[in-house]
Parts: structure tokens; sequence; C-alpha cells
């Protein structure tokens, strides 16, 4: 994380929700902090997926603490609500890629003490401390991914190119419409597309109005990058897969976060070498 701020009182909130599991929301929430994150912007990204959440393990992060422990104590004993503010420090990852990471709880048992209060709470306190909240959710609308969208000011809404996803995505961006999150603050994001699919992505695109806002290509890159814990815009920022994350991401984002082109010249490797030059080491990632 740098110095450098937007000069935004309020944290921008992008909630990236979908209503099938696998769709990439995981990739695509790590793949927007780190575009935003290395222009300078203050970033977190909160995994609300509290069950299962996948953000700890897609960054190869092992963090003593979670969300879930400036909230509750041993035994699930509520802590004062002042506790999490007190103890973000501790709670909160710093990535050397230029964002934060808050985890999911490390036990899916303990998910069910985290209430959409506790998310509500969660959500103000963080929105004081950062330009961007980057929320993952689990995929579903529960109450806790509603309370995420209230305080939201896009919904990153992800589908996959097959047709149970993409039935889903038309019940789900409905369902986000009638509880007033509007197609302005909707955007679609449709993922894994390949030409072999059976499906043509022209039609897809005319069956939802235009409405996606970038179409990110099938690609072993991700999951590449997901194994060995990195993201695809820091190893493969000129692939066809960066370019449309860049697309979605100026869809996302207000105007003083738009990314700069992403090149070669601020891949990771050339950050840490100019930042060590200037001022030595960096943050170690816990
Ligand atoms: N564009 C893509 N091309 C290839 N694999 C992808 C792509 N997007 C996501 N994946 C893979 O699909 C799986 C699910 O992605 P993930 O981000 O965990 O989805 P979600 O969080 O929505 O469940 C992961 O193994 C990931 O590497
Ligand atoms: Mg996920």
């Amino acid at each position: 994380m740098t110095e450098e701020s937007s000069g935004r009182q309020d944290a921008y909130v992008i909630t990236v929700c979908s209503a099938s599991g696998g769709c990439g929301k995981t990739f695509f929430a790590t793949s927007l902090a780190d575009i935003v994150g290395r222009a300078g912007h203050r970033t977190l990204i909160v995994d609300l997926d509290l069950q299962f959440g996948e953000i700890a393990i897609a960054l190869q992060l092992r963090p003593q603490y979670s969300l879930y422990d400036g909230l509750y104590g041993t035994h699930g004993q509520p802590l004062p609500a002042e506790a999490f503010e007190e103890h973000f420090e501790e709670l909160v990852v710093h990535h050397p890629f230029g964002f934060d990471v808050l985890t999911a709880p490390r036990d899916p048992a303990l998910a069910d003490y985290v209430g959409a209060g506790d998310c509500t709470h969660v959500l103000e306190v963080v929105r004081k401390k950062y330009d961007l909240v980057v929320v993952d959710t689990p995929p579903a609308l529960t109450e806790i991914v509603l309370t995420s969208l209230d305080q939201s000011d896009r919904a990153a809404v992800m589908a996959t190119l097959d047709v149970p996803s993409l039935k889903n995505l038309k019940t789900f961006s409905e369902t986000l419409r009638r509880i007033k999150i509007g197609d302005d603050m909707q955007r679609l994001i449709l993922n894994k597309v390949d030409d072999d699919l059976g499906l043509d992505v022209k039609e897809v695109q005319e069956t939802f109005d235009d409405r996606f806002v970038a179409l990110i290509p099938l690609s072993k890159a991700v999951s590449r990058a997901m194994n060995v814990g990195t993201v695809v815009p820091e190893v493969e920022p000129n692939s066809k897969v960066s370019q449309e994350l860049e697309k979605a991401a100026r869809s996302l984002l207000p105007p003083e976060m738009q990314p700069d082109n992403i090149g070669e010249s601020s891949s990771f490797l050339s950050r840490l070498l100019k930042s060590s030059r200037k001022e030595g080491t960096r943050d170690e990632a816990v």
C-alpha cells in the first residue's frame, strides 16, 4: 500500500457476486484489487465468502487472524464494537502487490457467528480507511451479500459461458433490480469465454442487451496464476485476460481510479526493483 490516495472521503465499494459457483469471483476480485492497488490507491479485499472463502488460498496467504477475530473472542463471545477498529492492523494482511486483505474465518463453523450486522460494521469501518474496497462473496443472494450490496457503489455480477450460469444470471440481475440495485449499478462480466462451447457470444450479448462490459476468455493463464498465488495482470499483463480485466475495471471504477494501461513497465518485478532502489525492502505478506 502506498501513501497516495484519491482524496475520496469514503471508499468506493464494489461487491463481486454471482448466482452460480465457479464463475471467477475470487479470480476477478484479486485481479481488480491488484490493478487498483498498483496505481497507488489504498485498496482492500474483504472476503465475505465466510464459509468457504478462498482469497487467502488464492494468494497463498497464511494470516494469523481473520475478520472473525475482530468481532468475536474464543467461544464466539461478541467483542465490544470498537474492538474491530482497534485491532484492525493485526487483522489485515498487507500484500506486497500493493493491496490489503481481510480474510474469511479459517473454520467454516466460525462463519455462522458472523451476521449481517457484523458485516455492516466491518464495511463501515473499512470504508473510512481505503479508497477502494472489493468484496468477494459466496454464489448466492444471502443476507450478507445483500448487506454488502447495500453498501456498494457497484455490483460486479459474474457468469460463465454456459446455459445454467446465464439463466441464473438473468434471474439474479432481475432480482437485484427489484431490490433497487438497478442496471446503472450492475456491471455484468462474462468469464471463461471460448469459441468452442456451443454458444454464440454475440447472441448471448444480444440476449442481455449488450450489458456485458467484459468478455474474459477461458485461459490456462488464470489457473496457472492462481496455483502459484499470483494474479494474471502481474504475470501476463499483455494477455487478452488482462486486457478484458482492465476493461471491466474501467467500467466499474470512478474516474479518479481508472487504470493506466497494464504493461510490462508496471509489472510487480519492475515495481519491486524500483521501490527497493528507493526505500530498501517492502512489507512481506504474512
Ligand atoms: N477465465 C478463466 N479461464 C480459466 N479458468 C478460470 C477462469 N476464471 C476462473 N477460472 C478458474 O475457475 C475456478 C473458479 O474460479 P474462482 O475465481 O474461484 O470462482 P468463484 O470465486 O466464483 O467460485 C478456479 O480454478 C479458477 O482458476
Ligand atoms: Mg470464490
